[in-house]
């Protein structure tokens, strides 16, 4: 074992990397051959661990499964050449994981902890980090509660994990989208905000739903009218119409995604016309008849910049002729990765290298 200030190391005997085709790594099935580990007992985190990636025990009693008092992260790191690996913005996840822990009740993680765990874990497994262009090694740092109480409580015991995963592309193909009537994702004072479990698993039933009418996702309203755009929930929404950039503005139902800022920051940056605001559907839908919707794309880190084939609303369906992404999404899907994999400038301070 190596300790040094920050972690304990044992690192694992063997790898098991020749298992796996990180040309094709699928998304999130494989994982590195380490992982951070850090436990939350007697009012404060213990020294935490660099270990083998392997199984946990647990109770059928842990709270976390019973009442998701659990948050989660995720980012990329990205191949550059044989001695560089990209972060992009970690600091902006740690921010949003603070927030998140917040409102779940889950301890403060220190910041150290969080992105210094990121970096050693990078170069423990730089080998899993996928060079082919597109393919990147996704990090998952997540918290949740360790109580084996079933009670609905705050829990007293928590653990803090780093996992990482070599992934290729979330969506393989153009996104169809649907609204729905009937659910909805978030309502103002929720935890629409935080990256919290329990809002992965309420859309769960309404997407599958959207599934079975031959839909990827839904495209969520708001909760009080059912009348204005919010976000995907596996990636946040931005409209082109005509000329000009428009995602819904963050009102606490909304996950702040740290790709939805970055394209954000770079129409700014270019000068081109963005508006975050609140877009009722009737505008989208309108834009649409009126052929003024140019495109519709997702962000996110997992997504990136996914293009929109269908937005469907109430009967009535605006489609794309596309096979990838417009114009726009392009430009922005180029000059984000192209940033990641230290193939431009970096005006904004983003990269952190390992
Ligand atoms: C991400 O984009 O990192 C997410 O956490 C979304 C998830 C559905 C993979």
């Amino acid at each position: 074992m190596i300790t040094d200030t920050l972690f304990d190391i044992t690192k694992a005997s063997e790898s098991r990397i020749a298992d796996v085709d990180l040309d094709a790594p699928g998304f999130g099935r494989e994982f590195a051959d380490h992982m951070l580990e850090m436990e939350y007992r007697d009012g404060q985190w213990q020294q935490p661990e660099i270990k083998p990636f392997g199984s946990i025990e647990i109770t059928p009693a842990l709270n976390a499964l019973h009442y998701a008092q659990s948050v989660f992260e995720g980012t990329k790191a990205y191949y550059v050449d044989g001695s560089t690996i990209n972060l992009f913005r970690v600091q902006k996840n740690y921010e949003r994981m603070a927030r998140s822990c917040e409102r779940m009740c889950i301890p403060t993680i220190e910041k150290d902890i969080f992105i210094e765990g990121i970096k050693e874990l990078i170069r423990l497994d730089h080998q899993w980090v996928p060079e082919k262009e597109g393919n990147t090694l996704y990090i998952r740092p997540f918290a949740c509660a360790f109580d084996p109480i079933i009670s609905a409580r705050v829990a007293e015991q928590y653990r803090f994990y780093i996992i990482t995963s070599p992934v290729g592309s979330y969506y393989e193909r153009p996104v169809k989208l649907t609204t729905t009537q009937q659910y909805v994702r978030a309502v103002k004072g929720g935890v629409g905000a935080a990256k919290t479990a329990g809002n992965y698993a309420a859309s769960l039933y309404p997407a599958q739903q959207a599934k079975k009418e031959g839909f990827d996702q839904v495209l969520w309203l708001d909760a009080e009218e059912h009348t204005y755009v919010e976000e995907v929930g596996t990636m946040n929404i931005f409209f082109v119409i005509d000329g000009v950039l428009v995602t819904p503005s963050l009102r606490g139902t909304i996950l702040p995604g740290v790709t939805r800022d970055s394209i954000i920051e770079l129409a700014k940056h270019w000068d081109m016309p963005v508006e975050e605001r609140r877009i009722s559907i009737e505008e989208v839908m309108q834009a649409g008849k009126d052929d003024k919707l140019e495109e519709v794309f997702g962000a996110g880190t997992a997504a990136v910049v996914a293009p929109v084939e269908e937005v469907h609303h109430d009967g009535q369906s605006v489609t794309f002729d596309i096979d990838g992404r417009g114009p726009v999404g392009q430009k922005f899907y180029k000059a984000i990765t192209d940033i990641q994999y230290g193939k431009a400038e970096d005006p904004f301070d983003w990269i952190a290298s390992v």
